[in-house]
């Protein structure tokens, strides 16, 4: 038997039953590449559940264009402030990626509470693995001078994780969930930004030369940034990968 078609069919032997990601966020910028590339790993055959508010909006019907074969994607419709909702989401659901949206409150508790309602409903719920997409706390990093709230508000949910593992620690009963099915990934804002909101003028620089200006005050710091498709990338990898 030829050595390459042994393996192939070793390996469709051996191919999981799909199991579901629910994706919160799942249409909007960072949630769509995740989508495609939890679709795109042969290996686990993941089932996506799209929660979303719309289901009939442009970005909603190309998750389902997405999944077309096999019927890998579903939409669920529901709100992350209603609680039933995000409950509901959660049944039967392997993973979630959770991806909250600081800019419909604009408010850092109404965000700290949609984290930490999604996490408490997927813990009553048995998932297995939770991804939380955090940012820096800038509030703590520049010793309470410079609050970033939407920053701040994704990072009083991890602080919030971090606080439930030591208890954890502690309570000999307790079943350990926020220490071993929470993994929390803390992005950057995505380069993409300036080609959008950010986008650089062209103009006459300080020294009289033409050139090229980014309108942010940074003076000489530096800007990390991360590309959609690479937090994509490691969001399909920490799936796929828990044990790393
Ligand atoms: N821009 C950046 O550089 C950057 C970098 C890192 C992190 N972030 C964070 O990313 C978040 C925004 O996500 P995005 O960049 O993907 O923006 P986006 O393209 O505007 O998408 C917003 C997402 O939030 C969902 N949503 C809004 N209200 C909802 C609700 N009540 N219930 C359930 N889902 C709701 C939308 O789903 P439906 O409309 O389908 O319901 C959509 O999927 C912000 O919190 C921001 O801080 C942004």
């Amino acid at each position: 038997m030829n050595v390459s078609y042994r393996i192939e069919q070793v390996r469709s032997m051996n191919k999981p039953t799909a199991r579901t990601i629910l994706v919160i966020g799942a249409t909007g910028a960072m949630g769509r590449p995740i989508v495609s590339r939890l679709l795109a790993d042969e290996n686990n055959n993941w089932h996506i559940r799209a929660f979303t508010c719309n289901p009939e909006s442009s970005h909603a019907q190309q998750l389902l264009e997405m999944g077309k074969e096999g019927n890998r994607v579903e939409l669920f419709q529901g709100d992350i402030n209603d609680s039933a909702s995000v409950a509901a989401a959660m049944e039967g659901v392997y993973g979630v990626f959770c991806n909250t949206n600081f800019w419909e409150s604009c408010t850092v508790s109404a965000e700290r509470e949609q984290g930490l309602r999604s996490l408490e409903a997927a813990r009553t719920a048995g998932v297995q693995h939770f991804v939380y997409s955090s940012l820096d706390s800038c509030v703590t990093l520049s010793h309470g001078r410079l609050p970033v709230p939407h920053f701040d508000s994704k990072a009083a949910v991890e602080h919030e994780i971090n606080w439930r593992r030591s208890e954890e620690f502690m309570n000999q009963e307790s079943d350990g969930w926020y220490s071993r099915h929470v993994t929390v990934l803390v992005t950057l804002p995505y380069i993409e930004n300036v080609k959008q909101f950010a986008v650089p003028e062209q103009g006459t620089l300080s020294d009289g030369r033409e050139g090229v200006i980014f309108r942010l005050p940074m003076a000489d710091a530096v800007w990390p940034m991360v590309a959609l498709d690479d937090i994509a990338f490691f969001t399909a990898h920490i799936f796929a990968h828990p044990e790393e």
